[in-house]
């Protein structure tokens, strides 16, 4: 077993699903990202099974991984998105999304993406400040269109997890400060082509305890009352996203207990609630799969120098993140050493995992775990390095969602000067 589900050891030879992955590094090259469906379909479900009935949202949000394939499936799922860009909402209508299950989410949009969006006809837009508000009220008026708005409040929580990646601190630039939520919304309900329909949070991101999200959701009910004792009416409560996954020896509460926490308090109150999880619902479908280029032991250290890098995996470098590094065929003759597995890139910070104790030779494949969420989303050229494949496996089947880039795609574009 490799303890990730979708992908484990057949025959010595880690599968995903079905499939060997030796045989889709032959057939697909490497660096791959191999998805499961299967994983990503029982991650899904489970979430959203477990609102028992409850009139809910689930909004994946779209920047854990922006694959076509990945929104398709989940459009055929029946989920609705989070977005944070024109270009987001661009690939959620490509695949099929329902526009009307679409919320908006970021603190910086523009003129351009509220016009599209407006035209697509999206459940809501998840407004960040006073002055978005003014522009999307002046935007959607240009259009003779009223805004449906849902305000971002910042609840001051801690979300104990890495500071990149916590949100809802008063010194976080995102969400309206908890104190003037109220104000705002009674400023937005004298704007003629604004709507108020919502009211929405998000904390931060792989959290792995419970406590936090109860914090949040016993502040925003405290708000939801003293908003609707105002005489507004909120029809839906974003509860946002952040439930982390297991890539070492995290134990995050298992999605049930999640979503049972979240809807604690809600039984007596008629608002949908709306989520927005990314990571908890691709993180463990996928993996990047990579081959060792070279061995080079140098007197103090060990480096397995591989194919993918930091460009394709950025976690490691930006956050000192740990995904687990595991042999495809372990069992080799050589010997185990403790490796420093890095990528080609020109920095120190290229590296995949440190002191990782493993057995190789060059040409080995390995399997970088847990990389389904913010690896290929957050890849980038860095070092003109084409992009790598994606694939995405069906019991035995194997399907390419993604071409490897090539070096016409990354120059198409530029220009000499005359
Ligand atoms: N909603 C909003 C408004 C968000 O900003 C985010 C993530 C989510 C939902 C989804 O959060 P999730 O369920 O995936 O935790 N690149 C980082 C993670 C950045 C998260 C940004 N916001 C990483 O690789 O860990």
């Amino acid at each position: 077993m490799s303890g990730f589900p979708s992908f484990n050891y057949r025959n010595n030879v880690l599968c995903g699903e079905s499939v060997r992955l030796d045989r889709i590094a032959r057939e697909f090259g490497t660096p791959c990202y191999v998805y499961s469906r299967h994983a990503l379909v029982a991650a899904y479900s489970e979430f959203d099974s477990a609102f028992a009935g409850r009139d809910h949202l689930v909004c994946y949000a779209v920047k854990a991984n922006s694959n076509l394939a990945i929104l398709n499936l989940f459009a055929r799922l029946g989920s609705g998105f989070d977005i944070v860009s024109g270009g987001e909402l661009r690939r959620v209508l490509e695949a099929g999304g329902d526009p009307r299950k679409i919320v908006f989410s970021g603190v910086g949009k523009q003129p351009d993406e509220m016009r599209v969006a407006l035209e697509a006809g999206i459940l809501c837009f998840n407004v960040e400040s006073e002055a978005e508000l003014e522009i999307l009220d002046q935007v959607a008026r240009s259009m003779n269109q009223i805004a449906p708005v849902s305000f971002r409040v910042n609840p001051d929580v801690d979300a104990r997890t890495h500071p990149y990646i916590s949100t809802g601190l008063k010194e976080n630039k995102f969400g309206i400060p908890f104190e003037e939520a109220e104000s705002l919304y009674a400023s937005a309900q004298k704007l003629a082509n604004v709507r108020v329909t919502g009211l929405d949070c998000h904390i931060g991101s792989q959290l792995t305890e419970l406590d936090p999200f109860v914090e949040t959701r016993e502040k925003m009910l405290g708000l939801l009352d003293r908003l609707e004792a105002r005489g507004l009416k909120i029809h839906h409560l974003d509860l946002g996203g952040g439930l982390g996954i297991r890539y070492s020896s995290e134990k995050p509460p298992p999605a049930r207990a999640y979503i049972a926490a979240l809807c604690g308090g809600m039984v007596q109150r008629k608002q949908r609630i709306l989520v927005e999880p990314g990571r908890v619902l691709v993180g463990n479908a996928g993996i990047l799969l990579t081959r060792v280029e070279y061995l080079k032991h140098a007197t103090h250290r060990n480096f397995a120098i591989v194919d993918a890098a930091m460009n394709d995996l950025m976690r490691p470098a930006l956050y000192n993140a740990y995904h687990e590094i595991l042999p495809v065929a372990p069992g080799t003759q050589a010997d185990v050493k403790t490796y420093q597995v890095v990528g080609p890139v020109c920095e120190t910070g290229d590296f995949l995992g440190h002191d990782r104790e493993l057995a190789l030779l060059p040409g080995d494949l390995l399997a970088v775990m847990s990389a389904g969420a913010y690896g290929m989303s957050m890849s980038s050229n860095y070092n003109s390095r084409p992009r790598a494949a994606e694939v995405m496996v069906d019991g035995d089947r194997a399907h390419l969602i993604r071409e490897r880039e090539s070096m016409d795609q990354l120059m198409a574009g530029e220009k000499i000067l005359p």
